[in-house]
């Protein structure tokens, strides 16, 4: 008998209702997808919307079924139970506290096999960030090492920035001012995704560096402060760039969530932010919430402070990962990091390449 759903028995993927046109879209073989890319060779829009299962076995871990107009096919029931599942060979985020061990990497390591790649791409996006010690410390080695793991993102920057203290600078960065807890670029459409900073110099007094879970400080917020949380997680907040080139500017959430209400990005940067004129009350709130978070950001109970030094690069997710540094004194000794953009959907599909 024909329907047009089937709903499976047992195994793995007992209990699943399956559409028909739902799974004729995912028939595997050549004669239906590119064995090349695994694109689609037709116009799933065009298949008959009335369209039945005649009927389907499973066997060897593949599900066959034959469709009412005549086309038969199979699927992989690891493939359907991943898709049904949202599993994704990226792993899951780990929230930290600043007492969690700092993820440190070698890099005469990491690129000797895709092993050891993989592991610290793995952490990465646990983590939110990882170290990396043992680079050249010459410039443009930022972007060598970059693009190992993914193209670098130019803009109106170039493909890399200098962090030096310089006069009339465009940004606060170029200063020898403390930057606190802070996500770059937040005034980008998109923001970028990975921000590597790499030392060439670091022989000032001062220039510490620090990390901070920024899902971390969000979840604190949810289980502490349902009145700060709601707003920050409704209001749209419009953060500006101006230099004498560009005029940039984006509007997020400062915690932004997906359509499940999971954590999705933060963006965090006191110098940037302007908040919509709300009335009294929400704006109110909004302060008192934006202070709270601040707080929080910049809290032991949240930074990992560490000092980067000559050859070590910081590699962090700018959508989850706050950073700053403390004030330094240019007159005691030279600083000097560069730093670059990655976008996460390469490096994300590099990781899955790797696991594949
Ligand atoms: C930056 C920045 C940190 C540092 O350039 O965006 O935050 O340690 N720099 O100088
Ligand atoms: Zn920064």
């Amino acid at each position: 008998m024909s329907s047009q759903e089937i709903i499976i028995k047992e195994g793995v993927l007992k209990g699943a209702i399956l559409h028909s046109l739902w799974l004729r879209e995912r028939l595997s073989g050549d004669e239906f997808v590119d064995p090349n890319n695994l694109q689609r060779l037709y116009e799933p829009s065009l298949l008959d919307e009335n369209l039945l299962i005649d009927s389907f076995s499973i066997k060897d871990n593949f599900l066959s079924i034959k469709f009412s107009d005549g086309v038969e096919g199979n699927i992989s029931v690891d493939e359907l139970y991943q898709e049904i599942n949202s599993i994704d060979a990226i792993p899951k985020k780990k929230i930290w506290e600043k007492n969690d061990s700092l993820q440190i990497f070698d890099n005469n390591k990491i690129f000797e096999n895709s092993e050891s790649l993989i592991q610290m791409l793995e952490s990465f996006y646990k983590y939110g960030y990882v170290i990396i010690e043992n680079t050249q410390a010459v410039e443009n080695e930022v972007l060598n090492f970059a693009e190992k793991i993914g193209p670098v993102r130019t803009t109106n920057w170039g493909k890399l920035f200098n962090v030096v203290s310089k006069p009339n600078p465009n940004d606060l960065a170029y200063t020898a001012l403390e930057l606190k807890s802070h996500s770059d670029n937040p005034y980008r459409k998109p923001v970028p995704g990975i921000q590597l900073l790499h030392c060439i110099a670091n022989e000032s007094i001062g220039g510490d560096s620090s990390l901070v879970d920024g899902f971390s400080v969000a979840e604190f917020l949810r289980n502490n402060n349902k009145e700060f949380y709601q707003i920050l997680t409704n209001t749209s907040v419009n953060f500006k760039f101006t230099d004498v080139d560009v005029i940039l500017e984006n509007k997020s959430k400062l915690i932004e969530l997906d359509d499940d209400g999971e954590f999705k990005q933060i963006s965090f940067s006191g110098r940037l932010d302007y908040v919509p004129l709300l009335n009294q009350e929400k704006l109110k709130t909004f302060y008192r919430a934006r202070k709270c978070m601040y707080e929080l950001c910049n809290s032991d109970q949240f930074k990992i402070k560490f000092r980067l030094s000559k050859g070590m690069i910081a590699m962090f997710d700018n959508l989850r990962t706050l950073h700053g540094r403390t004030k330094f004194d240019p007159n005691t000794g030279f600083r000097h990091l560069q730093g670059c953009y990655i976008d996460h959907d390469s490096t994300e599909g590099k990781l899955r390449r790797l696991l594949k």
